[in-house]
């Protein structure tokens, strides 16, 4: 702030001093920026504050989980929206150098809101990615440059643009932010044949907390290990990333059938929990499970609908169904047989029919207020649980259960090999989801009933720790309350996300960033709390 200061006498400067926590703070953020980016700007026009009459709709655009929304959260000072990586870096030299706490958004999906709200400190400001979109697909080297404000969506079409036969395994959610999201883990229906969208990484462009644009060579591996699944907002902006492309059929299937508890389905699910994780690996079967209308008028009934992506043709899923799981009885009329691109939007949930060019809007088909969490299983859990445990789930008024097949690759890769280490010997994850409509009025209702769930599924999820996905960001399991958590305190929830690999991502965040800059509510710790 000193160049507000330095033209005024001094007796005006001591008494400026006790009012510059009043001062809007965007401001000297301004000057600043024109001080250290490389491109000259009127920046003024990329920072909103809350005077600026688009303010609410920048913060609410790409934000998932409404709860994060609510009157009673926090708000940031203000949001900057750079348009090159430079005015990237020069927003991180300006936040550190006015101390103002920064958040990072790329797609907005964060579970718990944490890079658009900060729950922990004040002043804040949003550092988003949104203008910062471009897809360079380079179909000959199989690969694609990537800026961090796309979609998967968008990734997708711009694959599907130039060929027919490439894919990239990442996400279902067709709106989520390729920055984020690969930031831990990204998983899609490819998963079992080709891994996560982290196994598909071959470079990076970050700017880490001293402003400096890092690509992979650059960094090290040590970083480069750490950015791809050691969660978003710990070690830098990525800027870019190189993806690696893979082979998709020119024609794949898609299927969903449902089975009420009536017509069998705990029966089916159990059965699926030892078939699905074991199939071929051109198979993905995930199981949706909610409650609905059974055939018994008035009473509710939970329902489980397997939804599918295949690999190949009609012909060859039924074999392969006929031998590894009769019991869901797939029929060939069942079976969709489309184009990689299309069973993008099938999956993700768009009607039948819809134009691949919606995802170039890059925009979520629904909000909610909502909350989720996650679970790991690496033993079959037995019917009888199974019945116990639908008493508890029909309860709920909307509530949601996705059961997501591993096996295939996601076991051939070393737990160490990222620091996803979720690997071999997981069966399924489950993610469990609440989701409401009227705010606050029904919030504590709805997430009472989540962690009770949760408590029930206790004993037939990974143990020691129990695992979690860093993805599906829970703050119940544990958070950083303010800037100098120890490490000792947050092995509590970095176990969870990361096994053993906390122990490593620690040791390079301290080395990456030793002030801690890039933080928040669960942000990797340094080993030693600052002095
Ligand atoms: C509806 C929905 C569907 C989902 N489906 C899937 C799925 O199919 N597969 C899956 O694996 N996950 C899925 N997720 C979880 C998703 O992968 C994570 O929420 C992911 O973090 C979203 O990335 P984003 O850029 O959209 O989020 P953001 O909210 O923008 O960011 C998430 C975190 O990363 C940080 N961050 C954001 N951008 C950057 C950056 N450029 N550099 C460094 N840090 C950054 C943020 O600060 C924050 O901590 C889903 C989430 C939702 C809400
Ligand atoms: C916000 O308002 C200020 C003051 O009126 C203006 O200078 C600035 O350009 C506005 N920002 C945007 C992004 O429109
Ligand atoms: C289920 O039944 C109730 C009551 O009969 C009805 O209001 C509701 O719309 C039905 N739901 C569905 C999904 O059919
Ligand atoms: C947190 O730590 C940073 C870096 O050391 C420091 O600049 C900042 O003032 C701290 N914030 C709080 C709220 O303690
Ligand atoms: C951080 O915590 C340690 C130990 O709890 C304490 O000694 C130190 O003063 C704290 N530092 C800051 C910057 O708050």
């Amino acid at each position: 702030m000193q160049f507000l200061w330095f033209t005024l006498p001094s007796f005006v400067v001591l008494l400026s001093l006790s009012l510059t926590t009043s001062l809007p703070i965007q401001e000297p953020f301004n000057h600043c920026l024109t001080l250290h980016s490389q491109t000259p700007n009127q920046f003024s026009s990329s920072i909103y504050t809350s005077t600026n009459a688009s303010f609410t709709s920048i913060l609410e655009s790409t934000a998932q989980n409404l709860r994060y929304l609510l009157p009673s959260v926090p708000k940031p000072d203000f949001i900057f929206t750079p348009l090159d990586d430079s005015q990237v870096q020069a927003a991180v030299i300006c936040a550190k150098q006015l101390g103002i706490h920064m958040r990072v958004r790329s797609g907005g999906h964060d579970y718990e809101g944490l890079s658009y709200v900060s729950l922990i400190e004040k002043p804040f400001m949003i550092l988003d990615l949104v203008k910062l979109r471009a897809v360079n697909v380079d179909i000959a080297h199989n690969t694609a440059w990537i800026q961090a404000g796309a979609t998967v969506g968008e990734v997708y079409y711009r694959i599907s643009e130039k060929s027919s036969v490439h894919g990239f395994p990442a996400g279902l959610c067709t709106s989520l932010g390729i920055g984020g999201h690969i930031t831990g883990g990204a998983y899609g229906s490819m998963m079992r044949k080709y891994g996560l969208g982290v196994d598909n990484v071959l470079d990076a462009k970050i700017v880490d907390a001293n402003g400096r644009v890092l690509d992979r060579a650059a960094m090290g591996e040590d970083l480069f290990w750490a950015i791809r699944g050691g969660g978003g907002g710990s070690f830098g902006v990525i800027l870019w990333w190189k993806i690696k492309l893979v082979p998709v059929p020119q024609t794949v299937t898609v299927f969903t059938v449902t089975k009420t508890l009536e017509q069998g389905g705990n029966k089916i699910l159990h059965r699926w929990q030892k078939v699905a994780p074991k199939i071929d690996e051109d198979l993905f079967i995930r199981v949706l499970i909610q409650t609905g209308n059974g055939s018994v008028p008035g009473k509710r009934t939970v329902t489980t609908s397997y939804n599918a992506l295949f690999l190949g043709g009609a012909d060859r899923l039924l074999q392969v169904m006929k031998h590894g799981f009769p019991e869901l009885g797939l029929r060939r009329k069942d079976c969709v047989e489309t184009s990689w691109i299309k069973s993008v939007l099938y999956i993700a949930g768009y009607p039948d029919g819809t134009a691949p060019e919606v995802l170039l809007q890059g925009k979520s088909t629904s909000k909610a207020y909502f909350k989720a969490k996650s679970d790991f299983v690496r033993e079959v859990i037995p019917e009888k649980s199974l019945n116990a445990l639908w008493k508890v789930f029909l309860q709920e008024d909307g509530p949601l259960m996705i059961w997501n097949p591993y096996g295939g690759m996601m076991s051939k890769i070393a737990e160490s090999a990222t620091p996803f280490p979720h690997r071999k010997g997981v069966l399924y994850k489950v993610q469990y989801v609440t989701g409401w409509l009227d705010g606050e009025k029904s919030m504590a209702k709805h997430m009472n009933w989540i962690r009770k769930f949760y408590s029930r599924t206790a004993p037939y999820v990974s143990k020691y720790p129990r695992e979690t996905y860093v993805n599906y960001r829970d703050l119940d399991i544990g958070m950083n309350k303010n800037n100098n958590t120890s490490f000792v305190e947050a092995r509590s929830w970095g176990y969870r996300y990361f096994k053993g690999n906390f122990n490593r991502l620690v040791k390079v965040k301290t080395k990456v960033d030793p002030s801690n800059f890039f933080r928040h509510e669960q942000s990797i710790p340094l080993l030693k709390p600052l002095a």
